[in-house]
């Protein structure tokens, strides 16, 4: 619909706005000159109805329960290829050739050490914090250490620092992990893929070879590419907002783990594996549906609805599917936590209030049995969430840099405090 525009009246006054079509998915009003024109500001808290910039990087289709990333549907990113190759595809646009691939993989896997001295940054920590804040304060630390690619006006250094926090995330989820449970931490393998030097960097220990299981291999790598890019959700909002003043690139996906953090967002992971626990058996399911449906409590059953999926969320598909080929590696027959998923899900999907409110299971319902089976705390789901999540952020930040619309983020609001009034000297209060 580029090229119409949407007419809007307010008072006395009445103006056309410009409105433009992407190459899917709604139309845009744009709003830039209302405020200029007719004194008024929009008013959309949570942003439900307003698209924040243009992207090319990640498409959702809430209704259809469809995910692209670059055009390629989640499904056969999934299926096909690994979670560098996604990191690839969402950093420069293309799927990468044997070659491209190749050199990428070197890159990576030879970003993965961390600054010897971040080793001290660690022991400031209780043993027992939770490993979110020990990873948030590193990440924001990480530009004390690598000043030499923070100049975000350079390419090639936003594409170092690209790099290197890609490469160096799994390290430091590993290290928040190993200084969690007390163990020495464990260097990165250059022989290794991916998700198998991770996990091994988790749950190796000097007493003993580690030997990567080729099939968890296979499901950590899965369950990373699923959490990789997900368009303008809260954490990728944060980390735009963050970047748009200029912020060096380490501080914004510090600020994107923060945000993450949330239970309504990258914490509900770590919240619906407590939920399947707390509600234990499936004969207790109906209470916390009935808790989940009253106005008057504040539960909500952790793992379902979405803001933009109003269908099944197409990750979770996945999900599900990778969790029971984990359960099936390990030998896990009846996993009580997957039943009582299982039954909750079958009951939330034929209550007419999950229905009517379009809830369903989001990529967040079944992770948490899977990272779960594969030997994670519950307090480690969401530092999963924000290693996947990060080449996410960074290739939005990317884009953000890059865009010439770009300008620093900075809401107006609805002001409804007091009118001005005068000081009242204490004297006389
Ligand atoms: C992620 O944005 C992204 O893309 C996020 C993410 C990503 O990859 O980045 O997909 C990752 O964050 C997934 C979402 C994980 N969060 C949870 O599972 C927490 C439980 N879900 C809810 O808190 C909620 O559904 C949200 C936060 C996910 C969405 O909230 P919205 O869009 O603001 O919707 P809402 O809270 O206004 O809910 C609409 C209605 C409400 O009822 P009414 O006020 O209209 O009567 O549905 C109800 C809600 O009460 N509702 C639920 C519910 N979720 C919404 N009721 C019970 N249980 C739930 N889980």
């Amino acid at each position: 619909m580029t090229g119409t525009s949407a007419g809007v009246s307010i008072g006395d006054k009445s103006i056309e706005l410009p409105t433009r079509s992407g190459t899917i998915g709604p139309d845009v009003i744009d709003i830039g000159t209302l405020y200029k024109q007719t004194g008024a500001f929009t008013y959309d808290p949570g942003f439900t109805s307003t698209a924040s910039c243009e992207s090319k990087i990640t498409y959702i289709d809430g209704d259809e329960g469809v995910l692209l990333h670059r055009g390629y549907p989640i499904e056969q990113l999934a299926e096909h290829g690994d979670f560098l190759e996604a990191c690839y595809l969402l950093l420069y646009g293309e799927l990468p050739t044997k070659a491209q691939k190749d050199d990428f993989d070197y890159r990576v896997t030879h970003h993965t050490m961390v600054h010897e001295q971040m080793t001290k940054f660690f022991t400031g920590f209780r043993r027992d914090a939770h490993p979110m804040a020990v990873v948030c304060g590193v990440v924001g630390a990480l530009s004390a250490f690598y000043h030499d690619s923070t100049d975000i006006t350079d390419p090639h250094q936003r594409m170092v620092a690209s790099l290197r926090m890609i490469a160096k995330m799994p390290t430091i989820a590993a290290m928040a992990y190993k200084y969690h449970v007390g163990q020495p931490f464990v260097y990165p393998k250059n022989d290794l893929d991916y998700a198998s030097n991770f996990l091994r960097m988790c749950f190796a220990v000097p007493c003993e070879e580690y030997v990567p299981n080729p099939v968890l291999s296979r499901a950590m790598d899965r369950i990373f590419i699923l959490h990789a890019d997900h368009e303008q959700n809260a954490s990728t909002s944060t980390v735009r907002l963050a970047g748009s003043s200029g912020a060096n690139p380490f501080a914004c996906i510090a600020a994107g783990i923060a945000c993450l953090w949330g239970p309504a967002h990258g914490g509900a992971n770590e919240a619906a594996l407590n939920m399947l626990a707390e509600i234990g058996t499936a004969d207790r399911i109906p209470e916390y549906v009935a808790r989940a449906k009253d106005k008057n409590d504040p539960f909500r059953l952790m793992g379902f609805g979405h803001r933009v999926y109003k269908h099944y969320d197409p990750r979770a598909r996945i999900m599900q599917k990778t969790t029971h080929e984990v359960l099936s590696e390990l030998g896990i027959k009846d996993d009580p936590m997957l039943e009582v998923a299982l039954e909750l899900e079958r009951i939330a999907l034929t209550d007419d209030y999950f229905i009517e409110k379009k809830l369903y299971p989001n990529i967040d319902f079944y992770s948490g049995i899977t990272l779960k089976a594969l030997g994670f705390p519950t307090t480690m789901f969401t530092v999963l969430f924000a290693l996947a999540r990060t080449v996410g952020w960074i290739a939005q930040w990317n884009e953000m840099i890059e865009d010439p619309e770009q300008r620093i983020g900075r809401p107006r609001q609805l002001y409804t405090g007091a009118p001005q009034r005068d000081y009242v000297p204490l004297s006389k209060r």
